[in-house]
């Protein structure tokens, strides 16, 4: 007798959270908990998710950066079916296969002249490790340089380019590298001059704060990194396939980068799947003759079903213009929210390209609210984020995040398919939500407290104030 999937999880729909907090990570769903996550949702589709009641959501995460073609999508849907249908000979490992073939020169005609050569992985911290340890082969240096607040992913080789201090800390001695802070091209030519750098790795938004470089920086680090030999890596793993409004975002400044790590929304959210595009002269000094051949390798990295739902992912990014919509949808964000600024004395930026969207909060300069600002930052820094995001949920159940430790920014990656509808209950419900933050004493205020509040007794009675872990911790 066959598994019945849907017998299984009917069996047992709503043990969700109980079964999660048992076998898989306690922690996680304290959190979910606290902030008023702990939903059980049971379907979705393109942008929004379905729970038990049948009520709608609006998903503003989009499983971090990984649906921007939407959920479930029905196309690439069919094309899965069909790749398992037609039982594939995948996986032999001694062998070509033909849509590991057909996907890289799809993915090669989306990129500069240059990058020629693709090396299949299982997911973004992969692609990372890799084009590490590619650069470091093809140059013969161990040095990697990164920026501050860089994420790269949490395996121990991404974790050494990591910018935070939060998600390195306790692990021990990483890879040898330094970071520099964005914008800083004297800081980062004085590392360059060593010459002890492989690579220099960037987000080109970095997705911790949605920090968009001035113009003029990446070029800039482009230029500086061929003066001094070190390999120019550009992270797109959040960033690709369409999020910023541009297929990848380096296209923004027109960089010719040496590496291009991608993963996330290549296989359109149903497999695991990510991609280094590199140059042949870096797989030349790797892959030096036969007994090198798979120097580095993987088991999974060119399964069929994972090749299959990048063929399809990017026809219908293609067919469905969503790249375009996405550019499109960021304006048309932009000119709605940018209005707030003025009347919100605390919403202070506005940083949207495509459909990466980053809204930073501020000190206030009234006195009622200076009070109110510094009594919620004192209990914990990144509570007041916590203020937007937990009412978005409870109130209008729009999924957003804060974008990294300790900071006052809302973070949004919706699916690219988001309509004007959708854009414009948004932007309401974000008034509303902001409108209530300003008024001193009021609900939103009082929710900050309760935060704290549980956040303090969940933890015993020697914690901290409020630990970071009801902040903000991926993506
Ligand atoms: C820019 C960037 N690089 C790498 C990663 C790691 O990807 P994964 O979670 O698939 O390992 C992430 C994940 O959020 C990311 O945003």
């Amino acid at each position: 007798m066959p598994l019945d999937l849907e017998k299984l999880i009917q069996e047992h729909q709503g043990q969700n959270h109980h079964l999660f907090e048992s076998y898989v990570n306690p922690q996680l769903t304290r959190v979910l908990r606290t902030i008023g996550f702990n939903k059980i949702y049971v379907r979705a589709q393109g942008a929004y998710l379905y729970d038990q009641e049948g009520q709608k959501y609006l998903d503003g995460l989009g499983g971090y950066g990984a649906f921007n073609i939407g959920r479930n999508h029905p196309q690439l849907k069919k094309v899965l079916q069909q790749c398992l249908d037609m039982d594939l000979a995948s996986m032999v490992q001694m062998d070509a296969p033909l849509l590991a073939g057909l996907l890289a020169k799809k993915l090669i005609q989306l990129t500069p002249a240059e990058i020629d050569t693709v090396f299949f992985t299982n997911s973004g911290t992969e692609s990372v490790e890799g084009a590490l340890k590619l650069a470091r082969g093809a140059t013969g240096r161990e040095g990697i340089l990164y920026l501050d607040h860089a994420f790269h992913g949490l395996t121990l080789g991404a974790l050494s380019a990591n910018g935070n201090r939060e998600f390195r800390d306790s692990f021990g001695t990483l890879l040898t590298g330094r970071s520099v802070p964005q914008n800083d091209l004297k800081a980062l030519e004085s590392e360059l001059r060593t010459k002890k750098y492989a690579a220099f790795i960037v987000e080109p938004i970095q997705g911790k704060g949605v920090h968009i470089p001035e113009d003029h920086y990446l070029p800039q680090v482009e230029r500086l990194c061929r003066q001094y030999k070190t390999l120019f890596v550009v992270d797109e793993v959040q960033t690709g396939f369409g999020r910023t409004g541009k297929m990848f975002a380096f296209e923004h400044w027109g960089l010719q980068p040496d590496i291009i790590c991608v993963a996330k929304s290549l296989s359109g959210g149903f497999i695991p799947v990510g991609a280094i595009l590199y140059r042949r002269e870096i797989y030349k000094k790797v892959f030096t003759n036969m007994e090198h051949c798979v120097v580095h390798s993987n088991t999974f990295g060119r399964n069929a079903l994972a090749m299959a739902a990048g063929l399809a992912t990017l026809q219908i990014l293609e067919e469905e213009k969503l790249v375009e919509r996405a550019q499109k949808s960021g304006e048309y964000l932009t000119e709605k929210l940018r209005p707030l600024m003025d009347r919100y004395e605390m919403f202070q930026q506005c940083r949207i390209k495509g459909l990466m969207i980053g809204l930073e909060f501020g000190p206030p300069r009234s006195m009622k609210l200076k009070m109110a600002w510094k009594m919620i930052h004192a209990a914990n820094a990144g509570l007041f984020g916590q203020m937007i995001v937990v009412p978005l949920m409870t109130d209008y159940r729009i999924l957003s995040q804060v974008a990294g430790h300790g900071v006052d920014i809302i973070k949004m990656l919706p699916p690219l398919t988001l309509t004007e509808e959708d854009m414009d209950y948004f932007v309401t419900s974000f008034d509303k939500v902001v409108s209530e933050c300003h008024r001193f004493p009021g609900g939103a205020w009082d929710v900050g407290k309760q935060l704290a509040k549980q956040a303090l007794k969940s933890q015993g009675p020697s914690a901290e104030p409020l630990s970071s872990e009801v902040t903000s911790y991926v993506s």
